[in-house]
Parts: structure tokens; C-alpha cells; sequence
């Protein structure tokens, strides 16, 4: 992007810093998130795990940015069906509440996390006679939890992350082994049947990052044959995450890689959601300035390129304070200083990145959606 555009940034970053050193539980900035994006016609939310509603002061900042919410883990098959004889839809249940409480709308993430590594172990150890002995269980298990929170769950990611980053060919696992791929047209076709008003999204983390060249032909291998199959699909999430090159290294050329798989995917004709934004500072040096300057330039540089395709309806972060981030835990630093991956630290303190996700909202072209009915 241009210097103009990281001049501006910085500029942002710099008052934010102000802000944020006003104090340690200092009011959230005056104009929620929420409102910046709506005026766009722009939906902006966080995950939340059900063991942060018990954080007071991160609630706060939740009700004070957030229109809608998406489950970190508790939807997922692992916490749901943890063993073959037990549901647990408690943790669920509580998120759900707190949205209603709070008037916030709800993602769903995820009926299938088609990967065996987060498959619950009974499933993967489970081999199915056929393929519709595989469709007795996963169908009434997608009419069970897709109904449950039908219609107040507005968009499910339906399938997440079958595609393998390394090679594009789509993962196997013993739902597959007995069903063939066509698990995953399976998944969307019932998914519609139970969630009638729920959009439907494929969920994956291909990137602009060196190596996701094979994991993005992939999913548009993927996306071209659902379409073509007529499987009942309206969005791809783009999880946007960046983990392994760090924010200085958005560079023109994988701008422009990245350009042409978003234009393939609005080719067909989907919409976008941005599912999982957060920023990684693994290899950056450890001063927050510098982190904090970095990774807001790339915010704002990222999401200028997103929010200028009229597809992209909605803008998730994957938490919103730096001390719950999965990121403190992935790929960690060698120094064992805390990452800033997310719009506030960890003494709930705004940051340069949440300016930057104001200003790119702000700068956004209102969504022509908006103009609908
Ligand atoms: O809750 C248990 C706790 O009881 C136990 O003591 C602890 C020991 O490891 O584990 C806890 O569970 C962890 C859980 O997060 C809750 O913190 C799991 O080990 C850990 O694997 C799990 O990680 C989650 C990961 O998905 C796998 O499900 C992360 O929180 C979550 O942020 C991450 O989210 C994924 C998206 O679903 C898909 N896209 C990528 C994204 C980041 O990996």
C-alpha cells in the first residue's frame, strides 16, 4: 500500500498511545467499533471463550466495540461430543446468553472442523461401515446444535480448514474415509435445511503469506467445485490470521498474490467475512512502540485492501485483549515477552491497532448491501 496510507497510520498510532497510557482501565475510546463499522454497512465482533464472560472489565470492552460475538471453542465438535455418549452444550449455552443479554448477534464456528487433529479421538478412532452409517451420525449432529441456535445464529461456518496448507488437496478423516468428500457438500446442504436463515461459510486460513500459495489454489479448487455442484454456499471466511510473516512483510508482490485470490473468490459470486484477524509479532524485536507501530501499519494496510471489495461484510477479531490470545501460546517468542496481537492489551488499555481498525472502517466505502431493501 501506499506511504501515504502508513503515514496515516501512525499518525492514529500515536494518539492511541496517548490513550492508552492515560491509565491502566482507562474508558474505551469514545466511538465504539461497532458504530464505525455499521455506518459502513460493516458487521465487527470478537471470539470470546465462555471463561472470559467472568472478566468484568474485558466484558466492557466487548459491549462497549462489539455487535456480535463468535465462539472461541465451545462450538466445536471436540467440546460438544467430547465422548460418544455425552453432549455438552453448557459452554455454548452461556455465550448465547450473555449475546442475548447484551444484544449482540452470534457466529457459528464450526459444525465441522474437518481435520483430524481436531476431531474428537472417538471419531477419529471410529470406523464407519459406509457412507451412510457416516450420514446417520453427522447429519442428526448438524440438525442438533445448527438447530439449537437457529435462527438466532445469523452465519455458520460450516466446514472449517479441510484443505491442506501444504498441498491443497482436501484432509481425510473417517467421516471422509466412509463418505468420500462428498462430506462436505453433505455438511452445507444440511446446514441449510437446519439454519434456513443462517449464511453458510467455508472457513480457512489461507493468506498473503509465503507458502499459502498451494493452500489458496486449494480452496478455490474447493469453492469452484461447490459452486459448480450447486451446494448451497454464500461466503468464504478468510480467518486472517498472520502468524508466520510478520506484518512488515506484507510486501507489494504478495499484495498482489493476495489480490487475485480475493478476486477469484468474489468472482464466484460469495461474499467475504473476515473470521479471525489477529497479528502475530513472533520474530519482531521486543519493543512495544515499535511492535505496536508495525503491526498497526499492516492492520490498516490489510484491512484497506479487504474493506475495498464490497463482498466483505464482516470483520471478527480473534479476542480483543492480548493476554487471552491462542497467539501467546503458538509459535511463541523466544524472550518470553507478552505478544500484542490484538486491539488491547492486557491491562485493558487501548492500542496503535485499534486505531488502525478505526481509520480502516472509517475510510471504508459503505457496503452497497446497504442500499438493499
Ligand atoms: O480447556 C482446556 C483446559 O482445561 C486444559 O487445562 C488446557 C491444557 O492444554 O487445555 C484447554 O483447552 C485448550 C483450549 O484451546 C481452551 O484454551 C486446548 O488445549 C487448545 O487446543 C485450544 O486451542 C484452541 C484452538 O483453536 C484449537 O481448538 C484455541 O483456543 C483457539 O483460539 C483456536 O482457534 C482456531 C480456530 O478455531 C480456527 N482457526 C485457527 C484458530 C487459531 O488456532
Amino acid at each position: 500500500m501506499t506511504q501515504f496510507t502508513r503515514r496515516a497510520v501512525l499518525a492514529a498510532g500515536s494518539a492511541a498511545i496517548g490513550l492508552a497510557s492515560v491509565s491502566a482501565r482507562a474508558a474505551p475510546p469514545a466511538t465504539p467499533l461497532k458504530t464505525l463499522a455499521a455506518a459502513k454497512g460493516i458487521g465487527f465482533g470478537t471470539a470470546l471463550s465462555a471463561s472470559h464472560l467472568a472478566d468484568p472489565a474485558y466484558m466492557a470492552i466487548v459491549r462497549h466495540e462489539c455487535a456480535s460475538l463468535v465462539a472461541e471453542n465451545e462450538h466445536k465438535m471436540y467440546t460438544i461430543i467430547p465422548t460418544a455418549d455425552q453432549e455438552n452444550y453448557a459452554p455454548a449455552d452461556a455465550l448465547r446468553d450473555f449475546a442475548v443479554a447484551n444484544g449482540l448477534r452470534m457466529r457459528g464456528h464450526t459444525l465441522l472442523w474437518h481435520h483430524p487433529r481436531w476431531m474428537p479421538a472417538w471419531l477419529n478412532e471410529t470406523t464407519f461401515t459406509d457412507g451412510r452409517a457416516a450420514e446417520a451420525f453427522l447429519g442428526p449432529y448438524i440438525d442438533r446444535v445448527a438447530g439449537r441456535y437457529a435462527p438466532f445464529i445469523y452465519s455458520w461456518d460450516v466446514i472449517n480448514e479441510t484443505v491442506d496448507d501444504a498441498t491443497g488437496a482436501l484432509r481425510e478423516t473417517s467421516l471422509s474415509r466412509a463418505m468420500g468428500h462428498s462430506v462436505i457438500d453433505f455438511c452445507f446442504h444440511r446446514a441449510r435445511a437446519a439454519a434456513p436463515t443462517a449464511t453458510l461459510a467455508y472457513n480457512d486460513y489461507m493468506s498473503w503469506e509465503s507458502g499459502s500459495a498451494a493452500h489458496r489454489r486449494g480452496v478455490l479448487k474447493l469453492l469452484e467445485g461447490l459452486r459448480a455442484r450447486n451446494v448451497p454456499i454464500d461466503a468464504l471466511g478468510i480467518q486472517s490470521h498472520s502468524n508466520y510473516d510478520m506484518p512488515d512483510e506484507f510486501t507489494p508482490a504478495k499484495q498482489r498474490a493476495w489480490r487475485e485470490f480475493c478476486d477469484a473468490v468474489v468472482g464466484m459470486g460469495l461474499k467475504i467475512y473476515l473470521t479471525e484477524f489477529d497479528v502475530n509479532d513472533t520474530r519482531l524485536s521486543a519493543g512495544k512502540r515499535h511492535r505496536d507501530r508495525l503491526i498497526a501499519s499492516y492492520t490498516k494496510d490489510y484491512l484497506d485492501i479487504m474493506f475495498s471489495y464490497d463482498a466483505v461484510e464482516d470483520l471478527m477479531m480473534w479476542g480483543m485483549i492480548d493476554k487471552y490470545s491462542w497467539l501467546q501460546d503458538f509459535l511463541p517468542r523466544t524472550d518470553d515477552v507478552e505478544k500484542r496481537p490484538t486491539l488491547y492489551d492486557s491491562n485493558y488499555a487501548p492500542k496503535p491497532m485499534r486505531e488502525a481498525v478505526a481509520a480502516a472502517l472509517a475510510g471504508a466505502p459503505a457496503r452497497s448491501s446497504m442500499q438493499v431493501g
